[in-house]
């Protein structure tokens, strides 16, 4: 099979295509003949050794993919061979093959492209853990999503509006028709306007910016709020001035779960949440795609179609 990897950290040149043996599933793990795979600002800091990669050299890129199963391994009572799945797995989803455990998986909605499906997973479980499981997120909340256009941020702000919540979103005026068609009620222009003065009372906010977003954004919230932070590198101001506020304050790293993509599926199934693609590369143009996430410049989701 082909796949890409890197042996070491640097640059997109540190990134070769090249061929390998077709990896085994072992226990509990499924082995994904892979058609698409979701690029995720995450692969390129990894490139680049500036986040965690699990496991040792050669790195293969990738924590999103949808594809076929191809065999299961010892223990796997979920899936069979010819299973449509879509998953997150800690790396290896710019290959052909991949194994990862296969709890990490859920059946792919029959509705949705198999791009879709994979630029689906990381996003909708940050956004699910943030919104659903920390936030609790309901009817009447005020939610702030930062980067609302981005990959994160536009599955954030459809979850919200699904639970009942009124929903303001930071982005670039250019994106408010996007982010009012997802259902933002209060667009704001992080560039023209102060995003302290605009949002109101809110309950829960998701900061996937950093930066001086995280401390400005504590006094935007109720007494008891909370912000959730995916930039988890950048989050030693939060504690403290959290308590000095008021509210509370939660670093997320998103973890893999088939359970819940289960029931994220069943709201991609019928159109609730929907996955916005921006562009769609083939497998062989692995760098740019990475390149392009990296500019933080994209609407929603890059993909990387294997069949094309
Ligand atoms: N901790 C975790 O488990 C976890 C999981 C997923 C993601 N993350 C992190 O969360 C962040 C977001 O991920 P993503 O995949 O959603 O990224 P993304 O798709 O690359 O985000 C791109 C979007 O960011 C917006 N943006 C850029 N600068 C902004 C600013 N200053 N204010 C408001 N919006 C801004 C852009 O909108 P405009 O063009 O309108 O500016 C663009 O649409 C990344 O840093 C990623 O590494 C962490």
């Amino acid at each position: 099979m082909r796949r890409w990897a890197h042996h070491t950290f640097g640059g997109p040149e540190v990134l070769q295509l090249a061929e390998a043996r077709r990896p085994e599933p072992g226990e509990g793990e499924i082995l994904l003949r892979v058609h698409a795979a979701g690029v995720n600002p995450v692969d390129a800091l990894t490139r680049r050794g500036l986040a965690l990669q699990p496991g040792e050299p050669p790195y293969v890129p990738g924590w999103d993919s949808s594809g076929t199963v191809e065999a299961v391994g010892d223990g796997v009572t979920r899936f069979r061979a010819g299973d449509e799945v879509f998953g997150m797995s800690a790396g290896g989803a710019y290959a052909e093959y991949l194994t990862a455990p296969a709890d990490a998986f859920a059946p792919k909605p029959a509705g949705l492209s198999h791009v879709e499906a994979a630029a689906a997973p990381a996003a909708t479980l940050t956004a699910w853990q943030a919104l659903v499981l920390l936030g609790r997120v309901g009817p009447g909340h005020k939610v702030l999503v930062h980067a609302a256009a981005g990959g994160v941020g536009h599955l954030a702000v459809q979850i919200a509006k699904e639970r009942g919540a009124f929903v303001y979103g930071t982005a670039r005026a250019a994106g408010h028709d996007f982010l009012r068609a997802l259902g933002v009620d209060e667009p704001i222009d992080y560039t023209t306007d102060d995003f302290v003065a605009v949002a109101r009372d809110v309950d829960v906010a998701l900061d996937l910016v950093g930066g001086e977003y995280g401390p400005r954004t504590l006094a935007t919230l109720v007494p008891g709020g909370l912000l959730v932070t995916a930039i988890v590198w950048d989050t030693g101001f939060g504690k403290t001035a959290a308590k000095v506020a008021g509210v509370r304050f939660a670093p997320l790293q998103v973890a893999p779960s088939g359970e819940q993509l289960g029931e994220i599926a069943a709201l991609l199934a019928d159109g609730r949440v929907r996955v916005h693609v921006d562009s769609v590369l083939p497998f062989e143009q692995a760098k740019e795609a990475m390149e392009r996430v990296a500019t933080r410049r994209t609407r929603g989701k890059v993909a990387l179609d294997m069949t094309a």
